[in-house]
């Protein structure tokens, strides 16, 4: 059975004290309100996430970076290595976010290089892909992210493929307010899980949590979630009040 998940990315966002604060709201919230056989992670800043650790003691909700180096350790001023990450008490990372991507040039093949690294350090991949508008406007969506995981993830070995979580996020739909369709979603969330099934078999595809993310909502998660291959969503914007947070997870 493949995990239900829902992982808030709060991107550059919240000061330390306010970080911290809205962690404590959420775990209150789910340790009287169970998340049972789903899951929560919350990707917070670099500087939040040893405090928001120590914070979380809900059973199925942790934390998790947004980013790591793929260098073990040294001289890389400023950068943060995927060991220290999981010193904090994390257990996942993001990687391949579009903002990365787009923003500080990550290429497919640096983000393959983060993907092993980070998974060498026992942290879960959260590997994201997806389109930019022109090229869903023409039509060659299914080959940007068909190419985004043959070049990032699928060079690992099944065993370390197993680790990964796949979040398809259509870069139209991040912070736009534009939000894929369920059925634009559940088209191309069922070709990540064929792709997935043709490179790893199809007890693996089965297995893989496949997130959605994009202007994922309260008022849209319902929907989304309904999709048979929908298994969670990667919420942004959404993720960063408790209460709007927490029903998005209800809704899974
Ligand atoms: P959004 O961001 O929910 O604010 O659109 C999603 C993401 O970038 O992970």
């Amino acid at each position: 059975m493949r995990k239900k998940i829902v992982a808030g990315n709060w991107k550059m966002n919240l000061e330390l004290n306010e970080g911290v604060a809205l962690a404590t709201e959420i775990n209150k919230y789910f340790n009287s309100n169970p998340l049972n056989e789903k899951e929560v992670v919350l990707c917070t800043p670099f500087i939040h996430l040893g405090f928001v650790s120590n914070v979380l003691n809900a059973p199925g909700l942790t934390a998790g970076a947004q980013n790591c180096n793929d260098h073990k350790s040294g001289a890389f001023t400023g950068e943060v290595s995927a060991a220290m990450i999981k010193s904090t008490g994390a257990g996942s990372v993001i990687i391949g976010h579009s903002e990365r991507r787009t923003y500080y040039g990550e290429t497919d093949e640096l983000l393959a290089s983060k993907t092993i690294e980070a998974l060498r350090n026992g942290l879960r991949v959260i590997f994201c892909c997806g389109e930019v508008l022109a090229e869903r406007e023409k039509g060659i969506h299914f080959e940007v992210v068909s190419r985004q995981l043959e070049r990032g993830l699928f060079g690992l070995p099944a065993e370390e493929f197993r680790k990964c979580i796949i979040a398809y996020e259509p870069v139209w739909a991040i912070g736009t307010g534009v939000t894929a369709s369920p059925a634009q979603a559940q088209e191309i969330h069922h070709y990540i899980r064929v792709l997935v099934e043709k490179r790893y078999g199809r007890e693996v595809a089965e297995n893989t949590t496949i997130l959605y993310g994009g202007s994922c909502k309260a008022s849209n998660a319902a929907e989304l979630f309904a999709n048979p291959d929908v298994d969670g969503g990667l919420i942004g914007g959404a993720s960063l009040v408790s209460d709007e947070f927490c029903k998005i997870v209800k809704a899974l």
